[in-house]
């Protein structure tokens, strides 16, 4: 899997103090060599170091950091990676994925990886804001439940993530049926459940879609589950649900942005017990993790119907979230990992330039 944020976050290094050039022609070159610190962004971006550095390539190497988001396997490419090692850092968004680079670097390609950091994410102020103002929550709350048809004392689990099998969506609605069975069996009194799935795009994954919308029709669950198509405007939906299901499968989510999003919302999480989501969920705490794959399936069942029936802990566990996120996981201390980061890899160029 791989992370969708990096866009965001090139944008927001760039407006606090970089420049951003073309990464092609003699302008681009020339800046390289001038410049203290090249930031480089994401391991595709490798390819631009020989097409467009040529034989510069070697003066600018102690001076990258290189910003690197992704852990899937065809990333770990000679052609992109083959400078990693002469690097003066890479920096890696979280602490299971900068392991995972080390090892398939290792293992596959035979090659070192350059000094690392591991720098979490942040909530932006502006989702903050949204998070914090209870009563535009709770109009953008009504709004989407009565565009739902779902009650406002209903509970929504809610998976927000491209729909595609490696999100866990099959998964996901899998262990939702298996909640609403197991509720029936034991006759337990619990408020109507509904699931959300938010990232719906009917022209992308079409077969894979078909198959989810094949489960919900095949069960008789259409009232409970409910398809919303792909939005980068997430906060009406956070306000919406009750219960943020992280669902990624095999390595997770290499980060996981929506989770902290959900936690600033006092969501407890859902979410497999992999990837970045390890290292946002305290299991029992702020949120209960499930394994992957069909393992989960279970596991998360119970856990839907724990959080079902109590309310209390429920509420707990969000507000645990959102006190996680004050302390660990804002703009201002992903600011302030990267200032760190930065001072660090500036010293050690400087130093190879001196020696
Ligand atoms: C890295 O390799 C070690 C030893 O082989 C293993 O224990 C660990 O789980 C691996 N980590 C990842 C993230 O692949
Ligand atoms: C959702 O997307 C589909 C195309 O994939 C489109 O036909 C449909 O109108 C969209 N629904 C809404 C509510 O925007
Ligand atoms: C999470 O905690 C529960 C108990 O609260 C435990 O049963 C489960 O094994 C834990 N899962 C993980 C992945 O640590």
């Amino acid at each position: 899997m791989w992370c969708t944020t990096f866009l965001y976050l090139f944008l927001l290094l760039v407006h606090s103090a970089f420049q951003v050039l073309s990464a092609k022609g003699q302008e681009a070159v020339g800046t390289a060599l001038k410049a203290d610190l090249v930031v480089l962004n994401t391991a595709v971006a490798g390819k631009w170091l020989d097409a467009v550095l040529k034989e510069n390539v070697h003066q600018v190497l102690p001076k990258v950091l290189w910003w690197i988001h992704e852990m899937r396997g065809h990333y770990f490419k000679m052609d992109y990676i083959k400078h990693l090692p002469l690097v003066a850092g890479a920096m890696i968004d979280s602490h299971v994925t900068a392991e995972y680079w080390k090892n398939r670097t290792q293992e596959r390609l035979k090659i070192k990886m350059p000094d690392t950091y591991v720098v979490h994410l942040g909530n932006s102020k502006e989702l903050m804001d949204v998070a914090e103002a209870s009563v535009a929550k709770r109009v953008l709350r009504e709004h989407v439940r009565e565009s739902l048809g779902v009650q406002n004392d209903d509970i929504i689990f809610g998976l927000i993530n491209s729909v595609s099998r490696g999100k866990g969506q099959d998964l996901f609605l899998r262990a939702f049926y298996e909640s609403l069975q197991l509720i029936q069996e034991k006759k337990l009194v619990v408020p109507s459940l509904h699931a959300v799935i938010v990232g719906s795009d009917m022209t992308a994954q079409t077969k894979f879609e078909s198959e989810l919308r094949d489960f919900v029709a095949l069960k008789k669950i259409q009232n409970r589950v409910h398809f919303v198509n792909k939005t980068l405007t997430v906060a009406p939906y956070l306000a919406a649900i009750d219960v943020l299901v992280q669902n990624s499968q095999a390595r997770g989510e290499c980060f996981g942005r929506i989770t902290i999003e959900a936690m600033a919302f006092q969501l407890p999480v859902l979410g497999t017990s992999a990837g970045g989501t390890t290292e946002i969920v305290v299991n029992g705490s702020t949120g209960l993790l499930h394994p992957v794959g069909k393992d989960g399936v279970t596991p998360l069942a119970k856990n839907i119907i724990k959080l079902a029936t109590h309310v209390e802990r429920r509420l707990t566990m969000g507000k645990k979230g959102y006190e996680r996120v004050k302390v660990m996981f804002l703009e201002r201390h992903m600011a302030h990992r990267i200032a760190a980061v930065l001072k660090d890899v500036l010293q050690k160029a400087k130093n190879h330039r001196h020696s």
